[in-house]
């Protein structure tokens, strides 16, 4: 379900039940004077508005779970209350609603490099040349258990110091020249 769309329910509850909670344990220090922590709460007068401040309610949610807002000397919806459960249930929801605003990010994609086996391989593909000094490259790092993901396998210098070694090696292998030839008299 998309923020972009709205969502009535998610909106009459935030008038009913969540706006006059965060009034009554919030809004005292995170108010437009003099807010605690630079945080004013009372700019978010509607649901959709909380969820455009997302980082920010997340946070919020957090704290709110771990007990630590409202702090000592505010009067906090104790967990035995139903209150605190409200917030964060509601909060917790709404949050997790996806938001469709602007373009969907995909994230990146780890640019990726070869193993050890997988370099042998590709130059013997390619080349026919068995390039066997591929052993001398320092072991592949693994993760979950394959020693083939992206995001696992680094460039350490020593690698790419082996790559250029190699390169010189194989491209010496695989260009047979005859030498140069001779003028013709
Ligand atoms: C008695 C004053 C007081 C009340 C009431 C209060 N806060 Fe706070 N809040 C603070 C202070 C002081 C800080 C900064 C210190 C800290 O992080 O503990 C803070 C920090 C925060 C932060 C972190 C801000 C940041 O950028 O690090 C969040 C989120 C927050 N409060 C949310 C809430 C919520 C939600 C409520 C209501 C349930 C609430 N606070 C009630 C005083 C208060």
């Amino acid at each position: 379900m998309c923020a972009q769309e709205g969502n009535p329910q998610r909106e009459t509850e935030f008038v009913q039940k969540i706006q006059p909670l965060l009034k009554k344990y919030c809004y005292e220090c995170h108010g437009e004077v003099s807010p605690q922590a630079d945080l004013i709460l009372t700019k978010y007068q509607t649901g959709q508005q909380v969820l455009e401040g997302r980082k920010v309610w997340l946070h919020a949610v957090q704290m709110l779970r771990d007990n630590e807002m409202p702090p000592d000397r505010g009067e906090k919806p104790s967990s035995a209350k139903p209150e605190r459960g409200l917030l964060v249930d509601w909060l917790t929801a709404a949050l997790a609603s996806n938001d469709c605003r602007g373009a969907p990010e995909p994230g990146r994609v780890t640019l990726r490099r070869m193993t050890r086996y997988e370099y042998r391989n590709s130059v013997r593909d390619l080349t026919m040349i068995d390039y066997e000094p591929a052993k001398d490259f320092p072991a592949d790092d693994t993760g979950y258990g394959f020693d083939n993901i992206g995001d696992v396998l680094s460039l350490p210098p020593i690698l790419l110091e082996k790559y250029l070694a190699a390169a010189e090696e194989i491209a010496a292998k695989a260009i047979v020249g005859e030498g140069p030839t001779k003028p013709v008299a």
